[in-house]
């Protein structure tokens, strides 16, 4: 049942990457080009960006909001697995603001090596944030819009090029994951934070010496949505195969409030709220690698001691740090529960699909009955034969 949902679900997600048709105008993959004109750029004239860069207002943009409720749990979303994170020292990286963010150049040799059909490599990271008076993630789930949002970006590297690759279908891919304020410093955030004022002004840039970059992602990079979208700035080329995490990032207020405050944009105004707002599904389907919700048809188990499937949203807190590199591929015990759990569920949705049919078939029974008998006493020469009635309405039940 759900495999014929995820199959054409897929189906629908590759008739959908396969429209995406072929145009190179504009070049827009360089922020470092400064002031108004070809290429130029605001959040401020969001609903402009397609008169210039008509993938914008494609039907696979992104960001979304993700409705829990609406994704469907696939069983071939395997944990992300990231390879080469972990940087000397030594190797220094370029932090730049170009403007719209703050962006951290990474090295090809870091890769998504598990998680997706193909092999992606690192381009670079950055970040969305909101203002002192509210959040500013891109993606928001429920509805729920979080304190800010990182995004990792990574190409197919059997494209030809960088600039190939974000023109295919799936030749990019994004992980992204919600940072939210929580008690104590990120001590991985604080390699970047710290030298933000280094970068104050647009077109600034300074060095980061290399850490664990794997740090700036969650801990469980095991429950995550997947969807096909599109960069959320211009060109909005809608060649990306997303990644968003379920688990939240946590930061300290004050870490917070340093990014809603440090940076400038382009006007030398607050670089603050550099979102954009969240795009139409158009039919697009949400997939997730755990059961995020319970489907409101399904009906109550009958062992009501299975644990909680996923703890509360902020219930997040102590893997938060990704400290513990041994946590950092999920909690197979939730894993396993979950899927006996889907299972059950399952089961259980296969029965009452099978109970509600007999009790329609049942009630169609009767009704007919009713109305034969109710013509039959209106009918002067009528002679009653309830036994036929009653077998007839017997016979129809059992042909179901
Ligand atoms: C995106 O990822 C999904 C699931 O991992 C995969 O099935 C699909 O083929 C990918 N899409 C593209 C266009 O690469
Ligand atoms: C994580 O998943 C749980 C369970 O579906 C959901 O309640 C929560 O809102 C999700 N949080 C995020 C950030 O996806
Ligand atoms: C998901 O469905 C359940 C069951 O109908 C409902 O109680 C809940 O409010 C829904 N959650 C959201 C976020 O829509
Ligand atoms: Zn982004």
């Amino acid at each position: 049942m759900s495999c014929t949902r995820l199959g054409l679900s897929l189906l629908l997600l590759a008739a959908l990457g396969w429209t995406e048709d072929e145009h190179g105008s504009e070049d827009s993959s360089h922020p470092k080009k400064k002031g108004p004109g070809h290429g130029h750029w605001s959040y401020a004239d969001k609903d402009e960006w397609p008169l210039e860069f008509p993938d914008c207002g494609g039907q696979m943009q992104s960001p979304i909001n993700i409705d829990t409720n609406s994704t469907i749990f696939s069983r071939e979303l395997q944990p992300v697995v990231l390879a080469g994170y972990n940087l000397d020292p030594s190797e220094q990286l370029s932090l730049m603001n170009n403007g719209h963010t703050v962006v951290l150049r990474l090295p090809g040799s870091l890769t998504i090596a598990s998680g997706y059909p193909q092999e992606y490599r690192a381009m670079q990271l950055h970040l969305h944030w909101g203002s002192p008076e509210g959040p500013g993630s891109e993606h928001t789930v429920d509805g729920r819009r979080y304190d800010g949002e990182i995004h990792m970006v990574y190409y197919n590297p059997s494209s030809d090029s960088i600039k190939e690759a974000m023109r295919q279908p799936g030749g990019l891919a994004v992980l992204a994951a919600f940072l939210q304020v929580g008690p104590e410093d990120n001590v991985h955030y604080q390699h970047l934070l710290e030298q933000l004022h280094e970068v104050q002004e647009e077109g600034k840039e300074t060095t980061v010496a290399g850490f664990n970059i794997e740090g700036l992602l969650p801990a469980n990079l095991g429950r995550y949505y997947r969807y096909s979208g599109s960069l959320t700035t211009p060109s909005c080329y809608q060649t990306v195969n997303w990644t968003v995490f379920n688990q939240t990032v946590l930061l300290s207020k004050e870490q917070i409030s340093l990014l809603e405050t440090t940076l400038q944009g382009d006007d030398d105004k607050d670089l603050q709220n550099n979102f954009r707002l969240t795009q139409s599904l158009h039919g697009r389907k949400v997939l997730a690698s755990f059961q995020a919700s319970l489907s409101p048809r399904r009906v109550p188990l009958p062992d009501d001691g299975v644990p909680p499937m996923t703890p509360a949203p902020d219930g997040a807190t102590e893997r938060s740090t990704a400290e513990a590199p041994g946590a950092g591929a999920g909690c197979p015990p939730c894993a396993d529960s979950e899927k006996q759990l889907g299972f059950a569920l399952q089961t259980a949705e296969v029965l009452a699909g099978l109970f509600g049919g007999l009790f329609a078939v049942t009630a169609l029974a009767f009704l007919i009955y009713i109305y034969k008998q109710r013509s039959q006493t209106r009918r002067p020469d009528s002679h009653p034969k309830p036994n036929v009635i009653y077998t007839a309405a017997t016979t129809d039940e059992n042909a179901v």
